[in-house]
């Protein structure tokens, strides 16, 4: 039997052999966990307020979801290119019967963003947060193109040419606009949306072009937010007409960014006159993490087309989507768009045991009640070491603690680890706390005082 690796082993080799990681070496190697509780290859446990990133929303095996899983792979339908040979199986959880099908899946989403966008809706399958992405963006193209009475049949040319350049072509080029601090991904349309690092740019492919606008922060100057959207306007509409605006409705790459909903919601109002699409990504903020189903239900907004991924199939991947307004967007033509990977069945039957059991335990009202409580204690806690920290922010439990400094942010959530309390940065000196759904108020309060202990010890206090 071969050795099990140490945890430094396990590190040497991930540096040795894996590309561009972006591993946290202080960080666990995880062998489990169960909850809101991870186990590191260390043997020791901590207390997991990253919620990996908004992709356990119901936190790790969530039994429910383990189970259908199980159930979907009994059926020896693992996998199978759903969009040409649907699958449908059913599966028990709970002693309640449940469908697994694309059509399932497509039917809770349906349901699940009635509130947000109620209108007729179509649902398109993707397999990640980046792709899904890219798919809003290529939808909102084809739109724009048919809606002007182009066809397929104008593709032949370029089909044809043994040379293609699609920048030169006004056919292949648009505008989008996105915020500042945005972060959608790093393929396609997605990396050009991105604005969330310098070395995310490197590589991007598109024959489009960006506006980045001023992300509408609580106390920013209204007249001169709206002065800068129009400048922005005016510029990138010269290059290309603008089709679509696109925004994380609170942002969380960068920095947990909470808007001022009145001028969001002016801005979304504004730009869909003028004909723009509104798209909401809500990658990191839907599913209940801003303490509402969807981020956009806090500002009164409905998207034209919604993009959920992430904790959508409990972290599992394989499955993510783009909600569209089906009186908007007439539906692809077949094969317009695909991948052999799209809600395949595994997933699917995970998102459907996941988004069951949101609804069944109340975990969009239980984000809102439990991030209200850490959103009160945080902010006691700040006040007594200003020195320290800047600012609390955030909505529901998608909770951003802004430091003075990023070293002091760098070093508190480094202690933090040390002592059982996982927790990620963002932005440029924030550290986000962003637990499981179903993280109870003692879990909080233990976290809670991991937290404030390391505050003091920085602080030289006992
Ligand atoms: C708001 C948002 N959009 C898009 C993405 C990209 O998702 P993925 O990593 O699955 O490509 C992320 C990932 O963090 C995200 O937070």
């Amino acid at each position: 039997m071969s050795k099990k690796r140490t945890k430094e082993e396990y590190f040497a080799k991930e540096k040795e052999l894996i590309g561009t990681s972006t591993v946290d070496f202080d960080g666990p190697v995880i062998i489990g966990g169960k909850g809101i509780v991870g186990y590191d290859l260390n043997g020791k446990e901590f207390l997991d307020f990253t919620g990996q990133i908004s992709l356990l929303n119901t936190g790790y095996g969530p039994k429910e979801v383990v189970s259908a899983i199980c159930q979907q792979a009994k059926s020896g339908v693992h996998s199978c290119i759903s969009a040409d040979y649907p699958f449908l199986n059913e599966i028990t959880i709970n002693r309640r019967k449940l469908e697994v099908s694309r059509v399932a899946l497509a039917e809770k989403l349906i349901e699940i963003t009635d509130k947000v966008m109620p209108f007729k809706k179509r649902v398109y399958f993707e397999d990640s947060g980046a792709t899904a992405v890219d798919l809003a963006g290529k939808i909102a193209e084809i739109t724009h193109i048919r809606n002007r009475g182009i066809g397929t049949e104008s593709l032949q040319r370029h089909f044809e040419s043994d040379i293609f350049i699609p920048s030169e072509f006004e056919l292949f080029k648009f505008s989008f606009l996105v915020f500042r601090n945005a972060f959608h991904g790093r393929h396609g349309l997605a990396q050009l949306f991105t604005n969330s690092k310098p070395k995310q740019m490197w590589a991007v492919s598109s024959s489009c072009a960006v506006g980045r606008l001023p992300f509408p922060t609580p106390g920013i100057n209204g007249w001169k937010f709206s002065r800068t959207v129009k400048s922005a306007e005016e510029h990138i509409s010269k290059f290309a007409p603008i089709l679509a605006f696109i925004f994380e409705p609170v942002q969380g790459e960068g920095g947990i960014n909470v808007p001022d909903g009145a001028l969001l919601k002016e801005l979304a109002g504004y730009l869909r006159e003028k004909g723009i699409y509104i798209i909401a990504d809500e990658i990191q903020a839907g599913l209940g993490r801003t303490g509402k189903m969807w981020a956009c239900e806090h500002f009164g907004i409905e998207p034209d087309m919604l993009i959920t991924s992430k904790s959508f199939s409990a972290g599992i991947g394989g499955v993510s989507a783009v909600i569209v307004n089906d009186d908007k967007f007439k539906d692809l033509e077949p094969g317009m768009h695909s991948g052999s990977h799209h809600a395949s069945p595994i997933p699917v039957a995970a998102a459907i045991a996941n988004i069951d059991l949101i609804l069944r335990k109340n975990l969009v009202e239980q984000s809102a009640n439990h991030g209200a409580y850490l959103l009160r204690r945080l902010e006691a806690i700040k006040e007594k070491r200003p020195s320290l920290i800047s600012d609390v922010r955030g909505l529901g439990l998608m909770i951003g603690i802004e430091f003075q400094t990023a070293e002091i942010r760098d070093a508190v959530a480094k202690e933090c680890k040390m002592n059982g309390l996982l927790l990620a940065p963002c932005g440029q000196k924030v550290i986000r706390m962003t637990p499981p759904l179903i993280v109870t108020i003692e879990e909080i309060d233990k976290a809670l005082d991991i937290f404030e202990n390391v505050l003091n010890y920085f602080l030289g206090k006992p």
